[in-house]
């Protein structure tokens, strides 16, 4: 073998110095979700197959055509998580925690797999970060959920995100509508696997992008206007609550999403600036998942936002979440290995970090010009420069790298007057 390796298909790297930006938006997504009491979950990131086909839907592409799957050395089959909800919900469910107080509200975050075809906003591996609420039906909760979605975005700066908000019903209703859709599609000119798909999943034709498809679509039933009175009710009151929060939303009736779990309040976050992968985000209620999974009846609401496509955005936006990576110091000795400049740097930084300063350290052995160089590039607000001739006076040099002011500091109680100075 010969040749640099390189990352795999559809996968990209997080790299410093950008890193920074990518965590601060992670943090700005869900720091809303946070403050609002939901509790961290962290399910494995492979799940047996089976999860994901009971969950998700056998039938969704997500399932039949995206999963990383393989098996195992003890020959079970297992796949790489293509998304959150149903590990988060299984796992609630092993840990019993649905019979302690409800709703349980749960957060998580973390790289989610689809074997998709890679282009801008799509990759294999991404990084997904979620909430989930589980145990009540209440719509107040739901409102809840969706307000913490949009006030995430706008905790990463963004003004240009959009909700689009339908009900899908439930199983007291679904059954009698998806009859009703069916019956208006086989009236339609559709290709063999269209046809197919409106066997197995017609609420998947209304989602179907292709002008020709689309075109017979003008007059199809749509769930939002085929409610059981309860699921009525339950949408009446989440708009009424979201009115309330104050979070803007535009009723999308022929919204559909790609995992069949979803129940009731449906919702997606898009986003104008992205071209053709403008979802941010989408989520909604799963009320019947719990027993798929073959626990208990538990209702649950949850979403998931997409941090790269957030990142996108941001950008298109040209707004960027303040990255708080910048280091109080870095200590610059003029001296090789040994020298007393060197092990008192590096004494001086190790302190500052146990008084609980962020410090650094320029390495190797450089002349003045190149260490300062270094020093400048390394991010940190100050620089003390420690030389022989400094020390021999009892002083080393505190230079500010933003304004280029410097100043002598004395060695006696150097870490003392350094913490002072430069606590933030
Ligand atoms: P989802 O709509 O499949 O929902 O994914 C949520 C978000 O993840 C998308 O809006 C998008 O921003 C991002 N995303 C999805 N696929 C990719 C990809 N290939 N590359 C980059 N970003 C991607 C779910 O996953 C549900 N579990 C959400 C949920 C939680 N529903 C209830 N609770």
């Amino acid at each position: 073998m010969s040749g640099e390796l390189r990352g795999p298909k559809g996968t990209y790297d997080v790299l410093p110095p950008a890193s920074a930006t990518w965590l601060a938006v992670r943090e700005a997504l869900l720091g809303p979700a946070r403050r609002a009491g939901y509790g961290y979950v962290e399910p494995p990131v492979f799940e047996d197959v089976e999860l994901f086909a009971r969950g998700v839907g056998a039938s969704t592409d997500i399932v039949a055509k995206e999963m990383f799957v393989f098996t195992d050395r003890g020959g079970r089959s297992l796949a790489l998580r293509p998304e959150g909800t149903a590990g988060v919900l299984r796992a609630l469910l092993q840990g019993r925690l649905h019979t302690g107080p409800l709703p349980v509200k749960t957060w998580y975050a973390g790289p989610m797999f689809r074997a998709e075809r890679p282009q801008a906003g799509r990759f294999r591996q991404f990084q997904q970060v979620g909430v989930e609420a589980v145990g009540l039906d209440d719509p107040a909760l739901d409102a809840e959920v969706v307000a913490l979605a949009a006030q995430g975005f706008a905790a990463v700066g963004l003004t240009g995100v959009r909700l689009l908000l339908t009900s899908l019903g439930d199983a007291a209703c679904r059954p009698a509508y998806r009859e009703r859709l069916q019956g208006f599609l086989a009236g339609l000119d559709l290709d063999e696997e269209t046809r197919r798909r409106a066997a197995v999943n017609p609420l998947r034709v209304l989602d179907d992008k292709r002008p020709e498809v689309q075109a017979q679509l003008g007059g199809a039933p749509l769930p939002p206007d085929h409610l059981c009175d309860a699921c009525r009710a339950h949408h009446d009151a989440v708009r009424e609550s979201l009115a309330d929060l104050g979070v803007a939303w535009s009723d999308a009736p022929r919204l559909v999403r790609g995992l069949d779990y979803y129940t009731r309040t449906t919702f997606e976050l898009v986003h104008d600036g992205l071209g053709a992968q403008s979802a941010v985000g989408g989520g909604g209620r799963y009320d019947g998942l719990a027993e798929t999974l073959g626990g208990p009846p538990l209702p649950g609401i949850g979403w998931a936002l997409g941090v790269e496509r957030t990142l996108l955005a941001a950008e298109a936006e040209g707004v960027a979440p303040a990255a708080d990576g910048a280091l109080d110091l870095v200590v610059v000795p003029i001296g090789g290995a040994g020298s007393a400049p060197k092990r008192l740097g590096v004494r001086t930084a190790d302190a500052l970090r146990r008084a609980g300063l962020s410090a650094t350290v320029v390495f190797g052995d450089r002349g003045l010009k190149g260490a300062m160089k270094a020093a400048d590039r390394s991010g940190a607000r100050h620089a003390l420069v420690v030389g022989e001739r400094d020390l021999a006076e009892g002083v080393a040099q505190l230079k500010d790298l933003t304004t280029g002011e410097q100043r002598a500091v004395p060695l006696d109680d150097l870490v003392t007057r350094l913490t002072e100075e430069l606590r933030p």
